[in-house]
């Protein structure tokens, strides 16, 4: 399996300048914890790492740290998640017929949460991690008046890794540039184009770095698991 990790982003929610996935976690930066995660998985072969070309030097130094072993290939992001994941899918190598992505910012998920969509793409042409939501959710107009409430059996919280043929996705990332769509989940290109996607169980602890009450979560679930 193919495995593509936006990681161009910057640290403006964290309140730092710079990639925040160089931030660091009980002493590694967050994107180790992510490539650790790909390395121990059984069904990815490759690794893209997407990422601004400043911080290149430091990628190829963490792949190093980590003894990083699987092929991997650094590639230029762009402005937004969206344009990354395209530049990426654009640098795949022929012999990718299906591709996961999975943000490098999701630095808690398990190498088993890799391999069981890896194995579910081979029978869904699309699907995504996520959990049912356990808040009641509310859709809220302008000016914060609650304009609906959703039912909650119906809501579930994406998550990355995202699966996806690789043929399929370019061709919807390319409507997408022809159309103007800006989203902000590879899901949200395919169903913009009426193709189905499912979804697969995901994980809790499978948290997305975006604050700093984020880190502390993440160190303590980290290291929970260091054995
Ligand atoms: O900002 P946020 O954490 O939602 O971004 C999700 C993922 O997309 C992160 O891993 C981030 O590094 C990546 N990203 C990217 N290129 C951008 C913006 C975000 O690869 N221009």
């Amino acid at each position: 399996m193919h495995l593509l990790i936006p990681a161009a982003g910057s640290g403006k929610r964290m309140g730092v300048t710079g990639n925040k996935l160089l931030l660091e976690i009980l002493g590694m930066p967050i994107i180790s914890w992510t490539l650790k995660a790909a390395q121990k998985s059984v069904s990815i072969e490759w690794v893209g790492i997407i990422g601004q070309k400043c911080d290149f030097p430091r990628f190829e130094n963490i792949l190093l740290s980590i003894g990083f072993s699987k092929k991997w290939q650094l590639i230029e992001g762009g402005e937004t998640r969206q344009e990354s994941v395209y530049q990426g899918l654009k640098s795949l190598p022929n012999s990718a017929k299906l591709v996961l992505i999975h943000d490098g910012a999701r630095c808690l998920a398990t190498p088993s949460l890799f391999d069981q969509c890896s194995d579910s793409l081979l029978v869904y042409s699309a699907l995504i991690a996520a959990i049912a939501v356990k808040d009641t959710i509310k859709i809220v107009d302008a000016e914060r008046y609650i304009a609906d409430t959703p039912n909650r059996e119906q809501l579930w919280a994406a998550q990355t890794p995202q699966g996806f043929s690789v043929d399929l996705l370019k061709e919807c990332h390319a409507k997408a540039i022809a159309l103007g769509w800006e989203v902000t989940d590879d899901a949200a290109l395919f169903e913009r184009c009426q193709l189905p996607v499912k979804i697969i169980e995901g994980e809790e602890t499978n948290l997305k770095i975006t604050t700093p009450v984020d880190l502390a979560i993440a160190e303590y679930i980290l290291a929970q698991r260091i054995d």
